[in-house]
């Protein structure tokens, strides 16, 4: 009888030994990130580098879900050939890999054939259908950026897999609220790059104009959700001179056919939106491709303006304002129960070696009403707690 007993006491600290040495061996193994430490390698729970560029940011209950391009190496990464990935995190420096939430198809006859481009994916959630929205960037195999197309997917489950629907031009037929269409009656269309007068013509709605029945351009884009649930659909159109504001349909899987043009001519990219206070603010690029330029910002009362410049919101050194540290806009998030708390996502692409691309997350700071940011070569979310 004693001698079963020590047995089973044995058996019990072999037991919790295992336990233990699981446990400390997991903690190791897995790498554990306090802090951000922008353009560096960031390594997934599994040691990989994160794939997951022009990302966007969703956030479901205590969970961030990063969407972004899975890019392969070398020039090639710049064509789709896997898809959209999905990270998730609940502290937002740790990230952990779950899969690929919309693949890239097989089959010739698809749109979404693997080649062709994606670009820019965000996913937001419609509370009166209880499914996840993806909307994305789509150019055509092998027509490089001329299609100017934006996709859509759904799912069930924020993870996916997303059900591809289909891509289009925006708002075909449809005349911009704020664009009178009888002041352009007499326009004669821009004739090339050379034209004298393209400037005007671009900024009275040439392209509008020219691309009326067909839809509109839409290449950079991002989803911004208000508080109410209108969804709005922000793209880069008209040849890239324009910013279009759509607002999308209930059901945040088609255009409701109101849409703004925003700063006509003024050539933005890569637009991100956030909301503090009761303002609107946006943050794009300048259009120089794949290479870095100046940021931009601007404020509004409206998603549909009007929209006010707010100039570059880069503060630092000369080289830092004229390359946004390097890198370009992609998303602009809120740090879950902290208010006036916001991240700013951008991309050090590398177009050499697409899968090398890096990730510029700074946190947002306000100097007089205006959204700022500063280089940090290591930050953590306690830098919001200093702030206050
Ligand atoms: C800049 C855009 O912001 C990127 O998403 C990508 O489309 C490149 N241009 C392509 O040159």
């Amino acid at each position: 009888m004693n001698f079963d007993i020590s047995l089973n006491r044995e058996k019990k600290n072999i037991l919790q030994l295992m336990v233990l040495l699981f446990g400390v061996t997991f903690l190791f193994a897995q790498k554990q990130y306090a802090s951000f430490k922008p353009g560096a390698i960031w390594e997934d729970t599994d040691g990989i580098h994160i794939n997951a560029h022009g990302g966007g940011i969703t956030i479901v209950g205590d969970t961030y879900y990063w969407f972004g391009e899975h890019k392969v190496a070398g020039g090639r990464g710049n064509q789709s050939w896997v898809g959209v990935g999905v990270y998730f995190s609940k502290d937002l420096y740790n990230w952990k890999n779950e899969g690929i939430a919309l693949p890239m198809k097989k089959d010739s006859t698809s749109m979404l054939i693997e080649g062709s481009v994606v670009e820019r994916p965000k996913v937001i959630f419609n509370k009166k259908t209880g499914k996840y929205v993806m909307w994305f960037h789509h150019e055509l195999k092998g027509q490089g950026y001329d299609a100017a197309l934006t996709g859509v997917a759904v799912s069930n489950d924020v993870t996916g897999p997303y059900e591809y629907i289909s891509s289009f031009r925006i708002n075909p037929g449809v005349w911009p609220q704020n664009l009178d269409a009888e002041s352009l009656k007499e326009m004669v269309p821009i004739t090339g790059r050379e034209d004298p007068n393209r400037k005007e013509k671009v900024k009275a709605g040439a392209f509008i104009k020219r691309d009326l029945e067909i839809g509109q351009m839409s290449r950079d884009m991002t989803l911004f959700v208000d508080d109410d649930g209108t969804a709005y659909h922000i793209t880069a159109s008209e040849e890239n001179e324009t910013l279009l504001i759509s607002k999308l349909s209930d059901d945040y899987l088609s255009l409701s056919g109101d849409y703004v043009r925003v700063f006509p001519g003024g050539r933005n990219e890569a637009p991100a939106i956030f909301k503090n206070d009761g303002k609107y603010y946006m943050i794009t690029s300048g259009l120089t491709g794949w290479a870095p330029n100046p940021a931009r910002s601007a404020v509004a009362d409206n998603m549909f303006g009007p929209w006010k410049s707010l100039g570059n919101p880069v503060r630092g050194t000369e080289e830092e304002k004229k390359t946004t540290f390097k890198s370009q806009s992609t998303f602009i998030f809120p740090v879950i129960g902290e208010k006036n708390a916001f991240v700013f996502m951008a991309d050090r692409w590398n177009p050499q070696n697409a899968i090398d691309g890096r990730y510029v997350w700074l946190p947002i700071e306000f100097e007089d009403d205006k959204p700022i940011i500063k280089w940090d070569p290591e930050w953590d979310l306690s830098f919001f707690n200093t702030k206050k």
